[in-house]
């Protein structure tokens, strides 16, 4: 069974997604990672600037892999996790750049349904109801207003960066949902059939209790 997590940065979806799986005894797959991944590996090989059919031909070499590892997928490049190494702001932007190439989003469709193919899961991403799971027995979207989006990742980043302003990390992401939306290559947007919840005025326990709730019942679990 697959349960899909979809939305815009901010929305509060990977935490929440993270305990849904846990709560739901399935595996996690953080989808947004092997695009961070891929951006990541693309930095390492000097593809940033690169024709669209160059990176094609780079990324049937490129070393990624998503390893199943205690309840949760780890991103592996060349045989080593990419955690500790993209989660920042760069590696973001990036991974949006090379997340709107058909040849990035093919080669990657192909590692996430590998994943769903191994167990129960619970997927994240922006195009999991949509694109990668369109047969997902429970599909959820998750949005916010998106000053309350830039006011989270804010706070998130503020620690590591205290020089940064929130208008700043609110041009950052205006400018990547811009990005993420518009593409033509599945963009970000609501699967016909998903839950959409507005997370603006409700804290992540609130999220977690309505869409377990959704969840269990959809699914037949007591
Ligand atoms: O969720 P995130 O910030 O880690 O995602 C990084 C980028 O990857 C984001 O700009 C959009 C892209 N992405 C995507 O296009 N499709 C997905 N399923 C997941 C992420």
């Amino acid at each position: 069974m697959v349960v899909t997590v979809d939305g815009p940065s901010g929305a509060g979806k990977s935490s929440v997604s993270r305990r849904l799986a846990a709560g739901l005894g399935f595996a996690f797959l953080d989808t947004g990672a092997l695009y961070r991944g891929v951006a990541l590996g693309a930095r390492w090989a000097g593809m940033e600037d690169q024709l669209e059919a160059v990176i094609e031909a780079w990324l049937t070499r490129l070393d990624l892999e998503a390893r199943p590892v205690g309840g949760r997928f780890l991103v592996l490049l060349e045989g080593r996790d990419v955690e500790p190494f993209i989660r920042n702001e760069e590696m973001a932007g990036l991974a949006s750049r090379f997340s709107a190439l058909a040849a990035v989003r093919a080669h990657l469709l192909d590692l996430q349904r590998r994943a769903g193919r191994s167990g129960d899961l619970v997927a994240e991403g922006r195009d999991m109801g949509t694109v990668v799971f369109p047969q997902a027995e429970v599909k959820f979207f998750l949005t916010a207003e998106p000053a309350e989006r830039a006011r989270r990742r804010w706070l998130e980043l503020k620690p590591s960066r205290p020089g940064l302003t929130l208008d700043e990390v609110r041009a950052d992401l205006d400018q990547r949902d811009e990005r993420d939306s518009r593409r033509a290559l599945a963009p970000l947007k609501p699967a016909a059939d998903a839950m959409v919840v507005d997370t603006t005025t409700l804290d992540e326990d609130e999220v977690l209790t309505l869409l377990m709730a959704n969840a269990r019942q959809k699914l037949n679990l007591a």
